[in-house]
């Protein structure tokens, strides 16, 4: 177990299956760890099993985020977001309470790779990442009304283990990193997850499409296993700037999308998560449709722009060695 997991506080509450850390949650199993948190699944007193992070209070720079993020984002209810349903302190830790996951898009993508060698299947991870495009739209967008100001929000850590599963829906989860904007460029020292950060991060703000960099970034670790960047040195000053992505491992018909969520400059990517998102679908020759119960699933968009010969280059991989010319393909 990572050393600065658990709490260094003298007398700090003792981790055990059947342990209670508040009266009638009871502790069940470990469901994952951090850099920062421990993660349990625990009965609750009423109602179904819930999720419950341990974050070590003498990590007093954590719990000062959690705590200002758990207040800023108490109240905001969407489909695709996370819910927390409580949050208090225990001897060593705040406990963040809620709702339990079944796992993260990391894992789904382990166990693809694991069990079937590919990756996760194109229309369930766009479909995926739709929903989590749909909650950062939400989160991003200057609506929130705090202290008498609209404000909106750049959750600061998009990533795969971010991403939680709860049976085909995915929910954007850990709001710790979040920063309120109130307008298109916000000073702000912390970099989240630095191989998902957006550029203008390392140089000490936020943007409006700073996100959105960040859900790229996941979209290609998601797809093909690897970072589109090296990793960013440990060191990187204000003036650190990003190579151009390696896109080799995704189709043609992705790159041009891929390129503009990945611009270096905030203000020539897509106007949205949704934006970026759409982009992809439709080179999968797919588009998201609402079913009945509200809820998105996505359909094989057959409008002439996106005829089959569409769809099946974007499935394919690309072909890297040439075919002789009596083997080349019929052109569509
Ligand atoms: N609500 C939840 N339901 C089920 N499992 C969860 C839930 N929240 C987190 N987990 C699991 O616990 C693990 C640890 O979560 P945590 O947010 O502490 O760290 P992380 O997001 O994996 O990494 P980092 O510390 O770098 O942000 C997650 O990777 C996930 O597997
Ligand atoms: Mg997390």
């Amino acid at each position: 177990m990572p050393p600065n997991v658990r709490s260094t506080t003298p007398g700090a509450f003792a981790f055990a299956v059947g342990a209670q850390p508040s009266p009638g949650y009871r502790l069940r199993r470990v469901r994952g760890r951090g850099g920062f948190a421990e993660v349990w699944e625990a009965d609750s007193p009423s109602g179904p099993p819930v999720a419950l992070k341990f974050i070590p209070s003498s990590n007093t720079t954590m719990t000062a985020r959690e705590l200002r993020s758990v207040q800023s984002f108490a109240g905001m209810e969407h489909p695709y977001l996370v819910k927390t349903h409580d949050i208090w302190s225990i001897p060593g830790y705040i406990v963040i309470c809620m709702e339990l996951a079944e796992g993260t898009l990391l894992d789904l993508m382990m166990l693809y790779h694991n069990d079937f060698a590919q990756p996760i299947p194109t229309d369930l991870l766009c479909l995926n990442l739709w929903q989590v495009a749909e909650a950062l739209d939400f989160l991003n967008s200057r609506w929130h009304v705090r202290e008498g100001r609209k404000v909106g929000f750049q959750h600061g850590d998009v990533k795969p283990n971010n991403i939680l599963l709860l049976s085909d829906v995915a929910k954007l989860s850990d709001y710790g990193m979040s920063t309120a904007t109130h307008g298109p460029n916000t000073p702000c020292p912390r970099q989240g997850t630095r191989e998902y950060a957006a550029p203008e991060v390392f140089a000490g703000y936020q943007t409006d499409t700073s996100d959105q960099f960040s859900l790229a970034v996941t979209y290609h670790v998601l797809r093909t296993g690897r970072f589109p960047f090296p990793p960013p040195p440990k060191e990187t000053g204000k003036a650190f700037v990003r190579p151009a992505p390696d896109l080799g491992a995704v189709t043609d018909t992705e790159k041009p999308a891929l390129l503009r969520g990945l611009a270096p400059a905030p203000q020539d990517r897509f106007p949205t998560c949704r934006g970026l998102i759409g982009a992809l679908i439709e080179a999968h020759g797919l588009k998201p449709e609402r079913d009945d119960d509200g809820m998105w699933r996505l359909v094989k968009d057959d409008s002439p722009k996106n005829g089959s010969a569409a769809h099946r280059k974007a499935t394919m991989p690309p072909v890297t060695t040439p075919l002789p010319n009596n083997r080349r393909p019929a052109s569509a």
